[in-house]
């Protein structure tokens, strides 16, 4: 059984897309039962499919989670691949205010648990950047503590890929995320160079500089490409050196 938790630099950075592809990668790797977890989606849809009997039934759909439902080979109830689906896009500690619900680091480490009796790998996406909060301290009693990405990372004790997204700041963002990475006593096991600026200046010597400056081996390198296809994907996949393999 291996797992990973899949950070980044920060929102919107690439994590899902590589994720999809771990899962890929993991899956013809000869991992059988591949499964990607999203523990806190923010910003879902409401979707309404039929049962066979013609019976409506709606939840919550976040674009993430279908990404990684279609990358795994391992179909678990959503209460286990994502725990907490929030309407909102907001940091998940604000949806989860505006959702009256409270997010619990113990309900999210009790489903990954499942999730890895049933599953060979499973690929944890984390929401936004290392410290987003998840939780918080009741506003009006102050009762509670804050919990962020970075302390259900340590709960599950995993490996950890960052994905740097390759933009102006992002030489700053990846080293203190490993120093984050560092201070809790987790393993940085591989990051990614995902190009999500087509105009980005120097894009090779920033590469290099995270070559030199990050303690962990690049799994990939992922051009600028607006379109993930199902054939880009397969690409990367193939692409993507697995953590902890030469
Ligand atoms: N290499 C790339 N080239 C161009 N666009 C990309 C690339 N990688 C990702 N994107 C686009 O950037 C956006 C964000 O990617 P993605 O959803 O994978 O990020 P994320 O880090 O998972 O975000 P979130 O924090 O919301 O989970 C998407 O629209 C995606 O298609
Ligand atoms: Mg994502």
């Amino acid at each position: 059984m291996v797992a990973y938790f899949v950070t980044g630099t920060d929102t919107g950075v690439g994590k899902t897309r590589v994720s999809a592809a771990l899962l890929r990668a993991l899956h013809q790797a000869g991992h059988a039962r591949v499964v990607g977890m999203k523990p806190v989606a923010a910003g879902c849809d409401w979707v309404t499919t039929e049962d066979a009997q013609g019976v409506a039934h709606g939840q919550w759909l976040n674009e993430d989670v279908a990404a990684l439902r279609a990358a795994g080979t391992l179909a678990v109830p959503p209460v286990f691949d994502n725990p907490y689906a929030l309407p909102e896009p907001l940091s998940p500690h604000l949806a989860a205010r505006r959702a009256g619900e409270a997010i619990d680091l113990d309900h999210i480490e009790a489903s990954f648990h499942a999730l890895r009796q049933h599953a060979d790998a499973v690929v944890v996406e984390g929401a936004g950047g290392f410290i987003v909060p998840l939780s918080e301290p009741d506003p009006l009693t102050g009762e509670g503590q804050w919990a962020t990405s970075a302390d259900l990372a340590m709960r599950l004790q995993l490996p950890i890929v960052l994905v740097v997204g390759m933009r102006l700041g992002c030489l700053n963002h990846a080293l203190l995320t490993q120093e984050a990475i560092a201070a809790r006593g987790l393993k940085l096991a591989g990051w990614v160079a995902n190009h999500i600026d087509p105009d980005m200046a120097e894009q090779d010597a920033n590469v290099d500089t995270l070559q030199r400056r990050l303690h962990a081996p690049m799994l990939a390198r992922l051009a600028w490409a607006p379109q993930a296809t199902s054939a880009e994907l397969a690409e990367l996949a193939a692409s993507l050196r697995l953590p902890g393999r030469a």
